[in-house]
């Protein structure tokens, strides 16, 4: 029997792509892309989409049992910027979203579920560099306190009730095919797009601030790594620990010069500085290498070289 899918969220930043390869490894009609609106031409006419809800848990129940879903991958979320901005509505989103999936699992009406978190689960007191799996955690964003709480619950749910919960802490994700929306890492794409258009780009962070940073087709490969791990495998149930590369805002601009060498960037710090300075620089991934077999492909030099190349010919 084939296993049938819910992407929550699938016309976001992560959502397109995910939706994408899983309907290539699953089949397109064993996987609902599912969101609030009809976002994304790719992701609604590709296969079967659905308007959702995601605080909405009748409306998230029936769609599982219209389409028997085994699996949900829970993508839906305000990043940390927009997060920020509304404090109230963040929290309600990024937990109840969350707490409606658990509970459809404790009920018994899916099986397995993915649920990002993030490396705002890290705070200004947590060790910077080479960040370790278990450690000081103290977020200081509305973002990363929601992320963390819902670690606290997924761990939780899995220890009481036995829900198969996966969950992985993402670096700040580039990707060409859709734009990111509301992250603090979110000039690690734009400045792609500015490179190519203006030759010019002005960054909302200093030039020295270093960030650990992956290229969404390593992001998808991992999604989808950890979610068919064997469960015995994913030894950790809150979320584990991800990285491919750290890079400041001065370093990609070096690598795009190389490409592009009218290329120039300036800076004007706002107030995603603050957030920035308070998130690891480099993150030590060693247990999802060893418990799942999670490896990288893309380093700073091969992400550049592609997403100019896919970008171009957009
Ligand atoms: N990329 C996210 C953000 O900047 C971090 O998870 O909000």
């Amino acid at each position: 029997m084939s296993t049938k899918i819910l992407i929550i969220g699938a016309c976001g930043q992560i959502g397109t792509e995910l939706t994408q390869k899983l309907r290539q490894a699953y089949g397109t009609e064993n996987v609902i892309a599912s969101d609030i609106r009809k976002l994304n031409t790719d992701v609604v006419t590709s296969g079967p989409f659905e308007v959702v809800n995601a605080l909405d848990y009748n409306q998230i129940e029936s769609l599982i049992e219209k389409h028997q879903i085994d699996e949900v991958y829970l993508m839906a979320a305000l990043l940390s910027a927009t997060a920020e901005k509304n404090p109230a509505f963040a929290w309600d989103l990024n937990m109840n979203s969350l707490f409606h999936v658990l509970n459809l699992a404790k009920a018994g009406k899916i099986k397995k579920i993915f649920w990002p978190s993030s490396i705002a689960v890290f705070g200004p007191t947590t060790p910077k560099e080479q960040t370790p799996q278990y450690t000081i955690m103290e977020p200081s964003t509305v973002y990363g306190i929601s992320k963390q709480s819902g670690e606290r619950w997924c761990e939780y749910y899995h220890n009481i009730y036995g829900v198969d919960v996966r969950s992985i802490r993402y670096p700040g994700l580039i990707s060409w095919s859709s734009p990111p929306g509301g992250g603090t890492t979110d000039y690690a794409v734009d400045i792609y797009y500015k490179a190519l258009e203006d030759k010019k780009y002005e960054c909302f962070l200093s030039e020295e601030t270093k960030m650990p940073m992956m290229y969404m087709d390593d992001a998808i490969k991992a999604t989808i790594g950890i979610m068919q791990a064997p469960s015995e495998n994913v030894k950790i149930r809150s979320s584990y620990n991800l990285a491919a590369m750290s890079f400041t805002p001065k370093v990609i601009a070096a690598e795009i010069k190389k490409h592009i060498p009218e290329f120039e960037i300036t800076y004007a710090p706002d107030f995603r500085q603050k957030i920035a300075d308070s998130w690891p620089a480099s993150i030590d991934d060693s247990a999802a290498r060893a418990d799942w077999g999670w490896s990288h492909e893309f380093d700073l030099e091969k992400m550049t070289t592609d997403m100019l190349n896919h970008l171009s010919k957009k």
